[in-house]
């Protein structure tokens, strides 16, 4: 304090007992002399205090009824801003918009013959029986009421039910969420800040990708191959970088459509036990299998508690549901709760018409009758993909999952032709939205489930006649 005036300290203390509310407006100020004897200071200090805090606003006299405290003085004007620039140190930027390009595609261009969308396609709503279940979750009262945070009880247990895990035995195991990318950005905000670095498959599902790189999160790439994710490359990784968890889709993994194999399963759940890091399972795809059924998940597999559950209904059911869920340990699910209470919960519609979709293990025969539709359209897919082979076009036979991993013949540009599809009439994703940077690469994703098997017909042969066409001209 040593050189400030004595009045400017008297000041400042007045001023903030004004700011703090300690001194209410209106309250009166005590004469300067009694306040000058209660300080110890002189008179005139008192003066000065008071004659500053009267130019500033903050005090007024009344002639013979004292000082007291004014309401507060204007802000001084300070120049304009634009707010909406202030919002450029997120890492919203870092990221780009996909998932609405991807959405959009639909409102953009209604007609198009769509390849580009994961789902099970708008011909299965009918033979699901759902619509039934939605409308008597409309008759009743609850539906338009809150529920637990964490998701409707009864939901919960028929999960439990339905992934049938012994690890995962209580409905205090499970939040339910908005899909399972809001389940992800749940997980993602828990386990790591910006900074923090995260590995995953590279490529991989680029809602993912997008999630982490919009919340600032290093992604360490590890290759995969037929039998996924190379577990001996994870392993350098893991000791050189520490990441704060590895995002696995282990399950006829998007894009790709490879399985994590029992071997690499077991490999992958012993590093995360001797490193200590967690394992955040997508298990979307796992009972779209065409053939054989995958190996277990790695949660079923998971005896130490490192495993963190995703799944969702939208590639059971539909994706306009926005339910999801998360399974893992009740501590850890008590933590997702608290994140999610921000959003309030999922929408009890939904849930309750999903409830008693389980409840009456509807889900197991539409599951059964749509893999048995899936194997159509995939072979109907196949039977345009096979003769491109003869230009250099290669791809897997579909075992499971939604989607054709393709490698366009050499010259064929993946973005040019995807442009030129578009223009046509048909839709599909290029290959470089699931990877990290926007690297030119030769491989587009072609989603066989979303279109019945005549549009499937249809948009292959205009595909196939743009590339043959775009491959001559190479
Ligand atoms: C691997 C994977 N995870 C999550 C999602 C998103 O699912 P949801 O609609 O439940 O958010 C998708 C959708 O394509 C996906 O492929």
């Amino acid at each position: 304090m040593g050189r400030t005036p004595i009045y400017t300290r008297v000041y400042n203390q007045l001023r903030y007992q004004i700011l703090s509310g300690e001194l209410p407006i209106g309250s009166h100020l005590p004469p300067e002399r009694k306040l000058a004897a209660r300080l110890g200071v002189s008179r005139n200090t008192v003066v000065r205090a008071y004659a500053e805090l009267e130019v500033e606003g903050f005090i007024a006299g009344k002639m013979g009824s004292g000082r007291y405290v004014e309401a507060l003085p204007p802000a001084p004007a300070l120049s304009r801003i634009h707010w909406s620039s202030q919002h450029n140190y997120t890492h919203l930027h870092a990221a780009p918009p996909h998932m609405a390009e991807l959405l959009a595609i639909t409102d953009t261009y209604p007609d198009t013959i769509n390849f580009a969308h994961g789902d099970g396609g708008k011909h299965t709503l009918v033979t699901s029986g759902f619509p039934a279940y939605v409308k008597s979750a409309a008759d009743q009262i609850n539906s338009y009421f809150f529920t637990s945070v964490q998701g409707f009880p009864l939901l919960r247990e028929q999960l439990v039910r339905w992934m049938g895990f012994e690890q995962v035995s209580s409905p205090e195991q499970v939040c339910v969420t908005s899909g399972s990318q809001e389940g992800l950005y749940l997980i993602t905000s828990m386990l790591a800040r910006p900074g923090d670095c995260i590995v995953t498959e590279m490529p991989t599902y680029f809602g993912s990708l997008q999630l982490f790189q919009s919340l600032g999160i290093q992604v360490i790439p590890v290759p995969l191959d037929q039998e996924g994710m190379k577990t001996d490359i994870l392993e350098g990784i893991l000791g050189r970088y520490r990441p704060r968890f590895i995002y696995t889709v282990p399950t006829f993994h998007n894009p790709t459509g490879y399985t994590l194999s029992l071997v690499r399963r077991k490999h992958l759940l012993s590093l995360s036990e001797h490193y200590g890091i967690p394992v955040v399972e997508d298990d979307a795809y796992r009972h779209l299998h065409l053939d054989t059924p995958p190996p277990p998940a790695l949660k079923a597999l998971d005896q130490a508690g490192h495993v963190i559950y995703l799944n969702t209904l939208s590639k059971l059911l539909f994706p306009g549901l926005r339910i999801g869920w998360i399974a893992a340990n009740q501590h850890f699910i008590q933590l997702v709760r608290r994140l999610k209470e921000l959003s309030i919960s999922t929408n009890m519609l939904g849930q309750i018409a999903l409830a008693n979709y389980l409840k009456a293990d509807a889900l197991t025969p539409h599951l059964a009758r749509s893999r048995n539709l899936y194997r159509q359209q995939a072979e109907v897919m196949e039977a345009h993909l096979q003769p491109l082979t003869a230009l250099g076009l290669q791809y897997e036979k579909a075992a499971g999952g939604f989607y054709f991993w393709v490698s366009l013949p050499e010259g064929v540009e993946a973005r040019k032709l995807m442009q030129t599809c578009r223009q046509k009439g048909v839709s599909f994703t290029c290959g470089d939205m699931f990877l990290l940077r926007h690297a030119e690469q030769p491989y587009i994703r072609l989603c066989f489930t979303h279109e019945p098997p005549s549009q499937i017909e249809r948009g292959m042969s205009i595909i196939s006649e743009i590339l043959t066409r775009q491959k001559e001209e190479a």
